[in-house]
């Protein structure tokens, strides 16, 4: 994606041809810098501090957190200690584990000296099929807000409600609730967005808005809150939203507070998607409510908010009386029954385990 006339990519190699450079997201929408990532440890931070965030992305950063492993030391033992560490950072989006355990596999699989090479090779196709992806899911995607276009008799704009941020900013480019977004609005489709806050880390407010801005659509930000009432007086026609892992059985876990959404829309009838590329399936978890773990983070994101003041700085101050105690959910998960379709690379499934093994027959012998 476009930032002013310049593309990019959330991640990619170093001119060195070693390095990784990424997008620091924790200042955004303020400033826009680049932070340069040389060696595991750096990569790690980059993932826990959420320098670098998103389910995809967390499995891209986590895929090159493994080459800087293999261009320090290729052995068995630094390779083994690289997936343990980067595997430490978030326990909730299943990408990650899915990426180190690919890297981890084809390089012990190689003598020691053809590790390093490799280890790019693979980040970097790990990256472009990350691309692939989520253009394959704004393609399918894109469809149902042309037929949501075409219901509503194609003059007024389509109203689209999604939450956290599930854009390029999410994934190396495109994004995967977002994609569909684009998709649609890049073919002439009249879109409006509303745009979730999403506190406590406001990954809507700030980035989201920042995204769709960069690219010309049409949106408008509110508060956690307000999906209810917009959807209760027919001002969302479709949620779309994204995810950090999908049970076996369609159970979506992603950004806390995206139950609370689905809720409103199955009682409103509005329809409640989810776009999702093939590495976010856990297919060895059947029920997500009780399987899938949720991080917990620090508190402070809660009782603080940060942003800037009236000359443009930088700023933190506490929402909250000193010393009240605070919890930090950081992801909940929406039951299938209540997720209208899950929209991936190969195409829109219903949310069940039938739904998902038709589109991924290769996996019959391992979900549960
Ligand atoms: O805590 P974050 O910012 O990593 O959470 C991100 C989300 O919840 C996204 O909506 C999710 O990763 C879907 S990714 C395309």
């Amino acid at each position: 994606m476009k930032i002013g006339d310049k593309h990019y990519r959330t991640i990619w190699l170093g001119d060195d041809g070693w390095s990784v450079e990424v997008i620091d997201q924790t200042l955004l929408p303020h400033a826009f810098e680049l932070m340069r990532l040389t060696n595991v440890a750096e990569a790690a931070a980059a993932i826990s501090t959420m320098v670098v965030r998103g389910a995809p992305l967390i499995g891209a950063t986590a895929a090159y957190g493994m080459a800087l492993a293999a261009h320090e030391d290729a052995s068995d033992k630094n390779l083994q200690n690289a997936h343990a560490m980067l595997l430490a950072t978030r326990p909730t989006a299943v990408n990650l584990r899915w990426a180190l355990d690919d890297m981890r596999g084809r390089l012990l699989a190689v003598p020691q000296g053809h590790r390093r090479k490799l280890a790019y090779k693979r980040a970097a196709q790990i990256c472009d099929d990350d691309v692939a992806t989520c253009q394959g899911i704004g393609q399918h995607g894109g469809k149902l807000i042309r037929e949501a276009f075409e219901h509503k008799g194609g003059g007024d704009a389509v109203n689209v409600l999604t939450h956290c941020n599930a854009g390029w900013l999410a994934t190396v480019d495109w994004g995967t609730a977002l994609a569909p977004i684009y998709t649609a609005h890049d073919a002439g489709i009249p879109i409006h967005v509303w745009v979730d806050e999403t506190r406590p880390r406001n990954q809507g407010a700030a980035l989201t808005a920042y995204e769709l801005g960069s690219h010309g659509v049409p949106h408008t930000v509110i508060v956690d809150n307000a999906g209810g009432h917009l959807m209760q007086h027919g001002m969302v026609d479709l949620c779309i939203t994204g995810t950090d892992r999908t049970s076996a059985h369609g159970d979506v876990c992603n950004k806390i507070g995206t139950y609370l959404k689905a809720l409103a829309a199955y009682d409103n009838d509005v329809p409640f998607y989810v776009g999702l590329p093939h590495s976010t399936i856990d297919w060895s978890i059947g029920d997500g409510v009780a399987g899938i773990p949720i991080e917990q983070r620090d508190g402070e994101e809660v009782s603080h908010i940060r942003g800037v003041n009236g000359d443009g700085k930088g700023t933190t101050v506490r929402l909250v009386p000193k010393g009240a105690k605070v919890g930090n959910f950081a992801f909940d998960v929406t039951p299938a029954r209540l997720v209208t379709g899950l929209i991936t690379e190969r195409g829109v499934c219903p949310a069940s385990r039938d739904g998902l093994l038709e589109l991924y027959p290769e996996q019959a012998a391992t979900a549960a």
